[in-house]
């Protein structure tokens, strides 16, 4: 590095905001998750239990009225939690994340566990859509009837339910073993993992 190069470096330091006690003090690295991407985490948890809850229920509401609103609301709620996630994926590729702590081996693990949900946070309702479209019914989202894209074919409809139902029943899974892991993180490693991601001022060590 020249000299100049030293100085624009040290003068562009000199610009930035001094570090929040978020970041850390020799690299702008943040050392936990900021506000935006704790309460998009949250809430999608607890959108997506709300609809794990809501989809095992449907069949078993009596028909009329209820029935109705029961598939409405679930619809509606699925098409926000994609808009959700697609939103807390475009501020994640835009903002620094805290890097994942730990050896190579749990870091890979926990990049693979997490891109897994991605995927099934985006497909479950994509999945949800299309057989809805393909069974020949209008989706559903805040009284609006959402883009028929699909010509009506109750086969195809049928195999993306099975879909619809076995993703849902991988995400809970792969949610009990993140969530374990957190908690392993939390009570056994005794590590910033899990407080790095909770609501409010939870301190961290680091
Ligand atoms: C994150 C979002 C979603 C989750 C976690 C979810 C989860 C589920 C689950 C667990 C079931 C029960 C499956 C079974 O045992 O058969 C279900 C059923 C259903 N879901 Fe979803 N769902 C989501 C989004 C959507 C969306 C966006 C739509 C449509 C726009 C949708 C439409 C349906 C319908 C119509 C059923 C009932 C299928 C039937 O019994 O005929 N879901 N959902
Ligand atoms: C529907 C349920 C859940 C889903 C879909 C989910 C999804 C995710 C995803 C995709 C990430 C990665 C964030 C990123 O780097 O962009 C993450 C991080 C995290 N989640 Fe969850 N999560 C769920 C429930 C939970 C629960 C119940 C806990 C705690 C008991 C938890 C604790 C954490 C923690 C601590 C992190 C940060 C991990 C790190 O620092 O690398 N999550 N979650």
């Amino acid at each position: 590095m020249e000299i100049n190069d030293v100085a624009a470096v040290r003068f562009l330091q000199s610009r930035v905001a001094p570090p929040s006690p978020a970041m850390s003090t020799t690299r702008l690295v943040p050392q936990r998750f900021g506000p935006v991407a704790r309460f998009l985490h949250w809430a999608t948890l607890g959108l997506i239990t709300l609809q794990l809850l809501l989809g095992n229920v449907l069949e078993a509401v009596p028909e009329g009225a209820l029935r109705g609103l029961a598939y409405d609301s679930h619809e509606t709620i699925g098409l926000c939690v994609l808009l959700l996630v697609l939103a807390r994926l475009a501020w994640r590729l835009t903002h620094p994340q805290p890097p994942v702590p730990g050896p190579a081996w749990q870091r890979r693990v926990a990049l693979c566990t997490h891109a897994t949900l991605y995927v099934l946070m985006l497909a479950i309702p994509v999945l949800g859509y299309t057989m809805v479209d393909a069974k020949g019914y209008d989706v559903a989202f805040f009284g609006w009837s959402g883009v028929d894209w699909l010509p009506t074919n109750d086969a195809l409809a049928d195999s993306l339910k099975v879909l619809h139902a076995a993703f849902g029943w991988a995400l809970i899974a792969l949610v009990a073993l993140h969530a374990g892991a957190a908690l392993w993180h939390h009570f056994v490693a005794r590590d910033d993992v899990l407080r790095r991601m909770l609501p409010g001022r939870a301190s961290i060590r680091a």
